[in-house]
């Protein structure tokens, strides 16, 4: 049975442009995989903790060296790795804040970038001091910006640092199918807006009825 983890970060309600969009996506995920199920995470009405000294020494420590204290520390950011080993696929609406990711959206990575669980140190490996331990995800990323131009290429592209942060975070733990779907224009509204909220739509669907999972 397919699953899906749908994640929102926009702290904004009915105005955001991600959450309307991970919606439809959602909805036409749900009507291309009938006996599909979803699991809904949202983070940007309900923040999640930044890591704290306790919860450093917690990850950190073996797991059989964990006291209870510790493993509490841990609770949420267990469950949160689990919502993500067990999706098949996970949509998530990341808005565009300050060229980069929200810091909401930074506290959930923060949290599932777990040693251990998402991935493997290993010091003594002089070729790859880390291994991914995430396999088999897609991770569709719906991304909404205030200016337009922020492709490659485009008249802002070298100020786009959430989607090379994106690749490389995800690619990290090993979410290596990632497909990044941006609306911009936000702050220009009128035709621009509409138009790019249009055409993430369309792709939105493409993705949903082709998700392999
Ligand atoms: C704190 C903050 C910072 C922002 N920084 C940028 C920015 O650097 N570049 C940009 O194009 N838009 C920026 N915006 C505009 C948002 O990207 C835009 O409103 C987007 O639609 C937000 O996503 P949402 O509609 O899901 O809430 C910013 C908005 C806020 C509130």
């Amino acid at each position: 049975m397919p699953h899906l983890l749908h994640i929102d970060s926009s702290p904004r309600n009915d105005r955001s442009h991600t959450r309307r969009l991970t919606a439809h996506f959602v909805q036409r995920w749900r009507d291309s995989h009938p006996d599909g199920t979803v699991t809904y995470r949202d983070i940007g009405r309900n923040p999640l903790p930044h890591v704290t000294e306790e919860w450093i020494a917690a990850a950190f420590a073996q797991p059989d060296e964990r006291s209870q204290a510790m493993q509490d520390t841990l609770q949420l950011s267990d469950v949160l790795v689990d919502e993500i080993l067990e999706a098949d696929s996970i949509v998530a609406g990341i808005p565009f804040y300050n060229f980069g990711m929200p810091s909401g959206f930074k506290a959930y990575i923060d949290q599932i970038v777990r040693v251990g669980r998402t991935f493997l140190f290993n010091p003594d490996n002089g070729e790859s001091t880390y291994t991914p331990l995430v396999h088999d995800k897609r991770m569709i990323a719906v991304i909404s910006r205030g200016d337009g131009g922020y492709g490659p290429g485009g008249r802002n592209g070298s100020l786009n640092h959430l989607d090379p942060h994106l690749r490389t975070v995800l690619r990290f733990i090993g979410v290596n199918d990632l497909e990044i779907v941006a609306a911009e224009n936000d702050e220009h509204g009128g035709a621009a807006l509409v138009d790019s909220l249009e055409s993430a739509r369309r792709r939105l669907m493409r993705l949903a009825n082709d998700d392999p999972s």
